[in-house]
């Protein structure tokens, strides 16, 4: 994994735009894995301004996201189609019919998960962005005893309602479930960015960088991927023990970056 740490959010997010970028000016019809919540969303800014002040294309661009709270249709604001939509899809010239977001209205949640299985794996991902939960989690993938490989209907823990509530009225109004890509499509990109910002993430970024893999620390199934960029800020980084001790690899091989 290659880990490079910003001052930070602002820089992180431009950073993870820029690459993103790139991938896009090599592959104009790359397919891009995306991810909702607060921490892409400078990196879904920035994506915009280029757009807007640089020509940035996104019509030949597909994406899939990774995850969607069941129970909920498009126009509910915490949907996480309405977050795409309002935060990236509404204000670049994507084709609104390439993008893919699990059917989280569906009276059937579990054919639901199956169905985004199959298309899922007919559009491989060249570059996959995640977040990542205080709990180590990605997508919906909850710290388990096993890593789950397919889509499937998971019950959302109490700390990731009780993070999560701040979208809604209250922490009753949260969805109990979801809709979540497994490990296999995650794992099958070509390329995967994670970004990771804030106190309340520096545990997890311990996990997936310092820890071994462990199905409790769900994201630290990403030390088995080839290419693997892992982007922090400073908070976020300061649990781990290079950061600490200012060395320039840890043993992993990580390169460990510090960006002005
Ligand atoms: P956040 O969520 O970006 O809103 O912190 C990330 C996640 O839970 O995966």
């Amino acid at each position: 994994m290659q880990v490079q740490i910003y001052r930070n959010y602002d820089q992180m997010s431009v950073a993870a735009a820029r690459l993103i970028a790139a991938q896009l000016r090599i592959k104009p019809d790359s397919v891009l894995g995306l991810a909702t919540g607060s921490t892409p969303e400078g990196c879904y800014r920035e994506l915009i301004r280029m757009h807007r002040e640089e020509g940035l294309d996104f019509s030949r661009v597909s994406t899939k996201n990774l995850d969607e709270y069941v129970g909920l249709d498009p126009s509910n604001e915490n949907s996480y189609r309405y977050f795409m939509n309002d935060k990236l899809f509404n204000h670049v010239n994507i084709r609104k019919e390439a993008t893919q977001v699990p059917d989280g209205a569906s009276a059937d949640p579990e054919k639901a998960a199956e169905a985004y299985e199959k298309l899922c794996a007919s559009m491989p991902a060249d570059l996959q962005l995640l977040g990542i939960g205080g709990n180590g989690h990605i997508g919906f993938n909850e710290p388990d005893t096993i890593f789950h490989a397919s889509t499937f209907v998971t019950a959302l823990k109490p700390g990731t309602i009780e993070a999560n509530k701040r979208f809604f009225h209250s922490a009753d109004e949260v969805p109990r479930h979801a809709i979540t890509m497994g490990m296999r499509q995650i794992l099958q990109a070509k390329k995967i960015l994670i970004l990771i910002s804030g106190p309340a993430k520096a545990e997890a970024a311990k996990g997936l960088l310092a820890g071994v893999v462990d199905p409790q620390v769900p994201a630290s199934i990403l030390q088995l991927h080839p290419d693997v960029v892992v982007m922090l800020d400073e908070a976020a980084a300061r649990d781990l023990p290079a950061f600490q001790q200012h060395e320039s690899a840890d043993r992993f091989g990580n390169c460990y970056f510090f960006a002005e």
